[in-house]
């Protein structure tokens, strides 16, 4: 079945894709808003997008209503925010602070969420999840009215002490952070221990 994307009602866009582009990382950014008071919410449309600069992006769209989120009014004014990544350990935490939550919500203290002081920017990390990455504002493309993608510098990182296996040559135990994806649905996750492994043809190619 073909889908002609100029026929497709908003809400049918979203399933198709969100179905099948997946499994997704997920930001869980931390803000704070211009009083100082902090923000958590989670975002699948993340990913870096580079490594020179280091960049990250996040697809925020608005809210039913037409304000814009939380994340995005708190990221125009202090110009940063801290991406966390969840392990399956904070899935459920993570999961609670989507709640569409009134303007100015601290959602990390509603659902008991401990956080830390970054070191190069305003809003605090995370302080359970496997890794935190302090990121500044470099641009955002207003794509629509109701949508805009975030695009991030991430100037300071955070890696749990428990998960470096040699800080040298930058090896984490990847595996222990069990690390989560976003999948289809309004509620379906991914876990990441069912790996496998294919390296990268080198040319000249030495197959049988
Ligand atoms: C796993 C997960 C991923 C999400 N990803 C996004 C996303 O990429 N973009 C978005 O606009 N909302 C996303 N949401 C919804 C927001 O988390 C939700 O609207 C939240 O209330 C925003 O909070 P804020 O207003 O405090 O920023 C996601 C929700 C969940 C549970």
């Amino acid at each position: 079945m073909q889908f002609d994307f100029e026929h497709l009602s908003r809400s049918e866009r979203y399933k198709l894709m969100a179905s099948v582009i997946t499994p997704r990382p997920i930001a869980w950014v931390t803000t704070l808003n211009p009083a100082g008071m902090l923000n958590a919410a989670p975002f699948s449309f993340f990913n870096m997008f580079g490594d020179d600069p280091p960049i990250v992006a996040l697809g925020i769209m608005q809210r039913a209503g037409g304000q814009l989120k939380d994340t995005a009014a708190n990221i125009r004014s202090g110009k940063a925010f801290v991406v966390n990544i969840a392990g399956e350990a904070q899935a459920v935490a993570m999961n609670d602070t989507s709640i569409d939550a009134p303007e100015g919500t601290d959602e990390a203290a509603l659902f008991n969420v401990e956080v830390l002081p970054s070191e190069r920017v305003a809003p605090p990390r995370i302080a359970s999840v496997p890794a935190s990455f302090e990121c500044r504002l470099q641009q955002i493309v207003e794509v629509s009215e109701t949508q805009s993608i975030v695009i991030g510098e991430v100037v300071y990182g955070h890696v749990r002490d428990e998960f470096i296996v040699d800080a040298d040559k930058m090896r984490l135990n990847v595996d222990a952070m069990r690390l989560i994806g976003r999948m289809h649905g309004p509620g379906y996750y991914a876990r990441t221990t069912d790996l496998f492994d294919l390296r990268r043809p080198v040319w000249p190619l030495d197959r049988d």
